[in-house]
């Protein structure tokens, strides 16, 4: 069952509903076409507290639209792909508590795929990933697009704020492929990184924690600059609106600005929220 609003809205059949620590991630069934350009840092809208069309038109108990960012997608019929969803949130969140209660065969009212993403590999590369574990389901798709691609993937994963889980269990839920390291706290991720920049063609990153400046510096510190091109990061922002209007989710820029997130984002060039050179 899937359902395309005159709104711009997709209702999807919720096929699973899992926990990610203490928030949530739902496997919902979407019209197929959806996952170009890659999924990776993008993210849908979706209603909380309330289902059918004309629940929407009366429930209001939980107005704002909460954003649930692209996981994993997998072919589920000839016109539909499975989307793994996650939300950024914790339970304490109305809308991710309300999600956490959904089950199999219920509907999902969604905006998107929004915002740009992490870019597809064109060409073979030795990526490198920073992320912590609750937001590492995020970087699946380019993981999985690196190495179809030929590339190599080293992960750097900082111990998670709600899912500290161990090295062994985070291997069995990765390709086989992918090299990953633990970072327990900054000095082990900066020792990592010194190792590991030299080498690698492009850099992805989804880890609020990190502040770009630093990020920025470190890169400077192993490969002398940063250039465009070279790393990617994921922003923490308020994805309201999704659509430029509210402007909830601005982030600031090297150049002192502000930008949207929601449209420009919310993955960014280092360089455009931290500098070059
Ligand atoms: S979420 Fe409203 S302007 Fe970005």
């Amino acid at each position: 069952m899937n359902n395309a609003w005159h709104d711009g809205t997709l209702d999807a059949e919720i096929i699973k509903v899992g926990c990610a620590g203490d928030g949530v991630q739902i496997t919902a069934a979407l019209p197929a076409g959806l996952a170009r350009p890659l999924p990776a840092g993008r993210y849908f809208l979706v209603r909380c507290g309330a289902q059918s069309r004309e629940e929407r038109l009366s429930a209001w108990s939980i107005y704002a639209r909460r954003a649930l960012f692209a996981a994993r997608v997998t072919r589920l019929d000839a016109d539909r792909d499975a989307w793994t969803l996650h939300a950024q949130d914790d339970a304490r969140d109305a809308g991710v508590a309300w999600l956490r209660e959904r089950t199999p065969g219920e509907t999902l009212n969604l905006l998107g795929p929004l915002g740009n993403g992490f870019p597809a590999p064109d060409a073979p590369q030795n990526l490198l990933l920073v992320t912590d574990s609750l937001r590492l389901p995020l970087l699946d798709t380019l993981i999985h697009a690196t190495l179809d691609r030929g590339g190599r993937v080293t992960l750097i994963v900082v111990a998670g704020e709600w899912a500290d889980v161990g090295l062994e269990t985070l291997r069995s839920a990765l390709p086989i492929a992918a090299e990953v390291r633990m970072a327990a706290e900054e000095g082990a991720l900066r020792s990592h990184l010194q190792e590991t920049l030299v080498w690698a063609d492009g850099l992805a990153v989804a880890l609020p924690g990190l502040a770009p400046a630093a990020l920025a510096n470190w890169v400077r510190d192993a490969r002398l600059r940063v250039e465009e091109g070279f790393a990617q990061v994921l922003m923490q922002a308020d994805l309201v609106c999704g659509s430029g209007a509210c402007l909830a989710c601005v982030v600031p820029t090297a150049g002192g600005g502000l930008t949207r997130a929601c449209v420009n984002g919310p993955v960014f060039d280092l360089v455009q929220v931290a500098g070059g050179r």
